[in-house]
């Protein structure tokens, strides 16, 4: 049963906030390389605040802890979330700081290059997440990503550890030399990238897949579900549970996010009490959906949307 007085599932993020500065190229640049830009926009981002938005649009109750800075970007991103129903309360104005920034390129085949700027969310420290006890004591999941320094993660998880609530950990972007506590967690959501890189093992299919997420589920997580883009997600769990779940299939646009929108929609349906293998069905729908529109958080798509996909699937 949620926490929250509405009844729907209560989630809670402690993650970035960033304008994404996007720019539609046929190939992405290789090392030295310049190649000529075919348009620009700037649009929400960040990860913590786009699986805020994915958990909004697909029925949650969304509490977003983080920081922008004292600038006219900050003010746009804050609207944003406003606009999409998530509760900005836990959100702080860095006084002198810029926002946090996202350089995106986007290739003719939908694939990404990111490469991100922290500005306020490199000014979200422990205090501030211990300031914000009392979301995150009253939430049914926490979601954090690692695009905030790694000890203001580690006070969140331990909150959430003190108040049992389940977390979720996306550990993006990764590093070889993860912190393990940061994945001793109830999930974690690398993609296949990221899986490669924290166990030093690279992803080919779904086979390399499962046998990454089972040396990753050595480092504590209960479950790690690795997203693997079109070939959907390999879930192994900590009682040896292996299994591929396909993703619907869906013409690409724009790959950036899909990330955020699986692990929204994975938070939103374990907040609702479901199965892992039933949420992680949601999560792949809410993922592929994300794919067929250009940008972040424009892309996340609403609960009748990934019902409808999910429906039509059976
Ligand atoms: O996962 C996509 C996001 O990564 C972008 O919105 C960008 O801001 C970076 O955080």
């Amino acid at each position: 049963m949620s926490k929250s007085k509405s009844g729907k599932p209560m989630v809670a993020i402690v993650g970035s906030i960033n304008m994404d500065l996007v720019v539609k190229t046929a190939v992405l640049p290789g090392p030295g390389q310049t190649v000529r830009g075919r348009g620009f926009s700037s649009m929400p981002g960040g990860k913590g605040a786009n699986q805020a938005v994915a958990a909004a649009r697909l029925g949650a109750e969304v509490q977003m802890i983080g920081k922008v800075g004292s600038d006219d970007f900050g003010e746009h991103l804050l609207m944003c979330l406003n606009k999409n129903q998530v509760d900005t309360a836990g959100v702080v104005v860095a006084e002198g700081v810029s926002s946090g920034l996202a350089i995106v390129m986007v290739d003719g085949r939908g694939e990404n290059s990111i490469c991100i700027v922290a500005g306020a969310n490199g000014q979200m420290h422990a205090d501030d997440v211990l300031a914000q006890e009392e979301i995150i004591a009253g939430a049914d999941v926490l979601l954090l990503q690692l695009e905030l320094p790694v000890p203001t993660v580690l006070s969140a998880i331990r909150l959430a550890r003190k108040h049992a609530v389940k977390t979720i950990v996306d550990p993006a972007p990764a590093a070889a030399d993860t912190p393990p506590e940061l994945l001793n967690v109830d999930i974690i959501t690398p993609n296949h990238i990221e899986a490669g890189i924290m166990v030093g093992e690279p992803i080919k299919d779904v086979r390399s897949a499962k046998t990454v997420a089972s040396a990753l589920v050595a480092y504590g997580p209960e479950a790690v579900v690795v997203t693997i883009g079109e070939k959907g997600a390999v879930l192994v769990d900590k009682s040896d549970r292996i299994r591929h779940f396909p993703a619907p299939k869906i013409r690409i646009v724009d790959t950036t996010a899909a990330g955020d929108a699986f692990t929204g929609a994975l938070a939103v349906a374990i907040a609702r009490d479901e199965k892992l293998s039933d949420a992680i069905r949601y999560a792949n729908a809410a993922g592929a959906l994300a794919c067929v529109k250009f940008g972040a958080q424009p892309a996340m798509p609403t609960r009748q949307e990934v019902e409808e996909l999910l429906g039509r699937q059976e």
